[in-house]
């Protein structure tokens, strides 16, 4: 069976270190590989769920957001890109789904419960926000998607949707759907990349992110603010490398090329670790290493997002064709949909 891959981001804010390691790297090599039919979708419509009050947010992170996928390299001629609100069809089989999910399955979910009490939303939460997970399912099954690739926080929403899938195919007809599964990325560290404050997760509600689009100062002085070991105060004095987000962040970004060219005097990180694990090492030489390493990953997506930047009616270009490919693909589907609930009223028979 082919493979079909679909994933998508909120346009709340510019895509960060977080993103980089727990999904774009891997969206890239999925795409590179050429052999999936891939969709990154940008999830407006469920970007507005929390933030429907503020449609300029939403509105301008749509471009950043898109400036973001197409500097680290995903290519529209692979990769269909598109903007959720842009294929209706999406709304329409949600709302045939709503009828599949009870009210009290949906409160039983893990990321909306956290999420709603993050946002205070306990005294009264949003039906739009409290059944985007429905929503969601539209998303996934529209494309027909077999993978998801997203990270932890996301599984919730994936076995949602699997049951959904599951309660649709018994009703209405077995194979109208595809049952997705989740793609986690592989290094555990990338499953959640903590704030640069060691806070639980890079979040730009925190405060605590490194962005995509940094400049090389800004990323500098950053590192230099990152939580270490608190108690390993003198050089001498032997380090933690766990909760230190330095060590944490090199787990998750660096090889042993980037040793090679930025810190010789070691062969890979676990030489370095034990150093400082054993003392003598101080915390400056860690995140001038680490700068290095960042500033080397993001300087080639730096430097073309600001071309890309210069001409932004070219990336609503790609964004628009790309929405129409994927509206193309999402109302075939929708049409599966109706004809398997026999909402085709007017066809003869
Ligand atoms: N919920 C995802 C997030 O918060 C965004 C998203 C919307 C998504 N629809 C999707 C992800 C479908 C994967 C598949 O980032």
């Amino acid at each position: 069976m082919e493979q079909i891959i679909l994933t998508g981001d909120r346009p709340t804010g510019k895509l960060h270190l977080g993103h980089f390691v727990g999904s774009l790297k891997n969206r890239l090599e999925l795409q590179n590989l050429g052999k999936y039919e891939m969709y990154i979708m940008i999830a407006d419509t469920q970007a507005l769920t929390d933030n429907f009050g503020n449609i300029q947010k939403v509105r301008d992170n749509i471009l950043e957001v898109a400036l973001d996928y197409l500097s680290f390299g995903l290519d529209p001629n692979k990769t269909t890109i598109f903007i959720q609100s842009m294929v209706p069809e999406l709304t329409e089989i949600s709302m045939y789904y709503m009828n599949l999910v009870t009210v009290s399955r949906l409160s039983r979910n893990p990321t909306v419960k956290e999420e709603i009490k993050q946002k205070n939303f306990e005294k009264s939460i949003p039906v739009g926000f409290f059944t985007y997970p429905i929503s969601q399912a539209s998303d996934i099954t529209a494309f027909d998607a077999n993978l998801v690739p997203v990270g932890e926080d996301q599984l919730p929403m994936i076995e949602q949707t699997r049951e959904i899938v599951r309660s649709f195919n018994n009703l209405y007809g077995e194979n109208t759907l595809v049952e997705p599964k989740a793609m986690l990325p592989e290094n555990k560290t990338c499953l959640r990349l903590p704030g640069i404050d060691g806070k639980a997760k890079m979040s730009k509600s925190l405060g605590n992110c490194i962005y995509l689009s940094d400049t090389s100062e800004e990323v500098e002085r950053k590192v230099k603010m990152m939580y270490t070991d608190p108690d390993h105060i003198k050089v001498e004095d032997p380090g933690k490398v766990e909760g230190n987000m330095v060590f944490t962040y090199l787990d998750a970004l660096c090889n042993d090329s980037h040793f090679e060219k930025h810190l010789p005097s070691y062969k890979n990180l676990d030489e370095l670790k034990a150093h400082y694990t054993k003392g003598g090492l101080g915390d400056m030489v860690i995140k001038k290493f680490l700068i290095k390493v960042i500033n080397e990953l993001l300087t080639p997506i730096r430097e073309k997002r600001n071309e890309l930047a210069k001409n932004p009616d070219l990336v609503y270009e790609i964004l628009r064709q790309g929405s129409e490919r994927a509206r193309n693909k999402a109302h075939k589907t929708l049409i599966r949909i109706k004809n398997a609930m026999g909402i085709n009223y007017y066809d003869e028979k």
